[in-house]
């Protein structure tokens, strides 16, 4: 990685340590983290068998890990079911009429769900499921804006074994395709619309457009928000309630083989297709319960705010799955941290009293750029512990949201994956926490960083985060393409390769500095180079495209691209918006290039591969380090 370091250095920081103040530690799960950290790896699987324990199963497992490296099993032999834990094990207490998820829409209406009535919704959804003959291993794509009905969806396919693929509501069509295609699906679930600041995004036509090319879909369901509501073409387009209409709000859950698949995420890599991340019931659920309980230091009076949306895996572990099972009071928003106004968060959490709130660093630095007099508006001590995730934190982002939401609450930089599953790296409230690391392993993780060949560096030096010990909640395979799992775990012989550059510091702290392959971070968003230059290469005008990534102020990396243009084509503004269009088209909104540079030629190494680190070193007026195999 030679030339990266240097530039990666720089971003090395001071070691301001911000101590726990007494009443978080003492509040605390964890109080004492070095200890039980060491108690938990001293002996991993005896530490998950207990964690395992306060979940309910079915039948017990005969071991908690079989691991035949690159492949894991974990709670071999028993059987659960995820919709059971998040539902049920609540209902059967005081739980019953606590309040789930409280959803607010971007219009500002209110929805709330006790854990009974959620409940209620799954189960008539699950049985319409099955009315639709869907069953255990079918394939059922979610297409929705952040809607309660996602949330519904996603738990009635678990609770019958039935295997989901939410898709991000601003993917376009031929990404929606492609991803329904990969999983075959029976069923699509969509709305009529979603809204962004108010603008109505038609969502139904793009499913159209995707389903005309899907032979395996049966049935598109469709929530209609707008009135009157779009035509239907029945029988194979159904409207959600008269889906539900008439189905009992009683459906047993299936006990399932804790290897049972749960669901499928498609993610980002470093070639054009997309991975479809596969993660199972039984690990994904003990190590999404464990982390947002001691992470977040959740306890039953909390009032839980994650901003993300279920489109992405944060969605998926920290709104859904692994609140619910701790029976936590979710509160979850649909539309921007600045629409009406940039108060809109602040004013949720005070008009909630959210007490844990986890957000992203590009919101954080959109809302710095509208200043502190916006929270300062509201009362916001309800706070107790926030979160980070998705990319590095600046220190800078770090100490604004730090000192704007009352100079005392930690912040949980929470380092992990879409095929992670659950947070790896991360504080705990009792930790000191460094602006910027995201601290240390969680408990029953090891991680470390190396070299190429997996040789642990000395301290300070960057390297490869690798995580050295298998996980309950790690993916465990990558969809109908195993071979792309084993890379994970043979590009360094023995661990889990990460993709990301990293130090650590001489306490141990990890700073992680960024992806150390071709995948991009806009606004925490993982978009693949190679997924943008594919689009770009399919517009008519166009010979050859290379996409780099370049800081950028709020979305910490935005997309340029370069382009060659075939002959005959000339560049003009209307040709850069055209492609700009063309991806738009293409991929969606997120992976739109900010800049693109019409070039004559693009450098390459002679068997034909584009240097990508050549053109960003460029770019960013940085030594390009080794260009020995160039040949243009
Ligand atoms: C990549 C994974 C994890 C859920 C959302 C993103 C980057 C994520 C952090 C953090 C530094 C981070 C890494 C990682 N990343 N969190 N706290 N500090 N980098 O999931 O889309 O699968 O992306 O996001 O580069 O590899 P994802």
């Amino acid at each position: 990685m030679g030339h990266d370091e240097k530039a990666l250095e720089s971003l090395m920081r001071g070691d301001r340590v911000v101590s726990p103040t007494a009443a978080t530690t003492a509040a605390a799960y964890i109080q004492d983290y070095d200890a039980e950290y060491r108690r938990s790896i001293a002996d991993p699987e005896a530490f998950w068998d207990r964690i395992a324990k306060e979940l309910e199963w079915f039948t017990p497992w005969r071991k908690v890990l079989d691991w035949n490296y690159p492949w894991a099993k974990w709670f071999v032999g028993a059987t659960c079911n995820i919709s059971y834990n998040c539902l049920d094990r609540h209902l059967n207490g005081w739980r019953k009429n606590k309040v789930a998820v409280i959803w607010v829409g971007e219009q500002g209406e209110e929805r709330i769900f006790t854990y009974g009535e959620l409940a209620r919704q799954v189960n008539r959804c699950a049985n319409a499921l099955k009315a639709l003959g869907l069953k255990q291993g079918d394939r059922v794509t979610i297409y929705l804006p952040k809607i309660p009905e996602q949330i519904v969806a996603m738990l009635a396919c678990a609770r019958i074994g039935v295997i989901h693929s939410v898709v991000y509501s601003g993917f376009s069509a031929p990404a929606l395709e492609s991803r329904i295609k990969d999983a075959e699906s029976r069923l699509v679930i969509t709305a009529d619309v979603g809204y962004d600041r108010s603008k109505v995004i038609k969502l139904k036509p793009v499913v159209d457009q995707a389903v005309a090319n899907c032979g395996s879909v049966e049935t598109v369901v469709v929530v209609r928000r707008e009135k009157p509501g779009i035509a239907l073409a029945a029988p194979k387009e159904v409207d959600w309630d008269d889906w539900l209409a008439g189905e009992k709000p009683v459906c047993e859950a299936v006990p399932l083989d804790a290897e049972t698949p749960l669901y499928i995420l498609y993610t980002s890599g470093t070639t054009g297709k997309p991975k479809g991340v596969v993660h199972v019931h039984g690990g994904y659920m003990v190590g999404t319960y464990l982390t947002t309980k001691y992470v977040f230091d959740l306890k039953d009076n909390d009032v839980y705010f994650c901003v993300a949306d279920p489109g992405w895996v944060t969605g998926h572990s920290y709104i859904v799955y692994g609140p619910l099972l701790n029976g936590a009071t979710i509160l979850t928003a649909e539309g921007k941290p600045d629409y009406p106004n940039p108060g809109r968060w602040w004013n949720l959490i005070e008009r909630y009293g959210v007490s844990i709130f986890y957000t992203t660093p590009t919101a954080v630095r959109l809302l710095m750029k509208y200043g502190e007099e916006w929270p300062r508006k509201y009362d916001l001590s309800s706070l107790r512990i926030l979160g980070s995730v998705g990319e590095p934190i600046n220190p800078e982002a770090w100490e604004w949201y730090h000192r704007v939401t009352g100079g005392t609450k930690p912040i949980m930089d929470t380092w992990w994956q879409t095929e992670t599953g659950m947070i790896l790296i991360t504080p705990l409230p009792s930790v000191p926490l460094k602006p910027g690391s995201a601290t240390r392993p969680f408990l029953g993780v090891e991680a470390d960083v190396v070299d190429r060949t997996g040789k642990p560096l000395p301290a300070n030096e960057g390297g490869f985060a690798v995580i050295t010990k298998p996980w309950p909640a790690m993916m465990r395979t990558i969809y109908k393409d195993p071979d792309r799992y084993l890379t994970y775990w043979h590009t360094i012989p023995n661990c889990y390769t990460a993709g990301d550059v990293c130090r650590k510091d001489d306490d141990g702290y990890f700073w992680f500095m960024g992806r150390a392959d071709d995948v991009i971070k806009v606004a925490g968003n993982r978009i693949g180079t190679a997924e943008v230059e594919s689009a770009l290469v399919s517009h008519p005008a166009v010979a050859e495209a290379a996409v780099i990534g370049k800081p950028h102020k709020t979305a910490g990396e935005a997309i340029k691209a370069f382009v060659i243009l075939k002959q005959g084509e000339h560049e003009s503004p209307e040709l850069i918006q055209g492609l700009k269009d063309h991806v738009l088209q293409e991929l969606g909104k997120i992976a739109v290039p900010q800049e693109i540079d019409i070039v004559p030629s693009l450098p390459k190494t002679r068997s034909g591969k584009i240097m990508r680190r050549v053109l960003k070193a460029k770019e960013l007026g940085q030594d390009p380090g080794d260009i020995s195999t160039i040949e243009e």
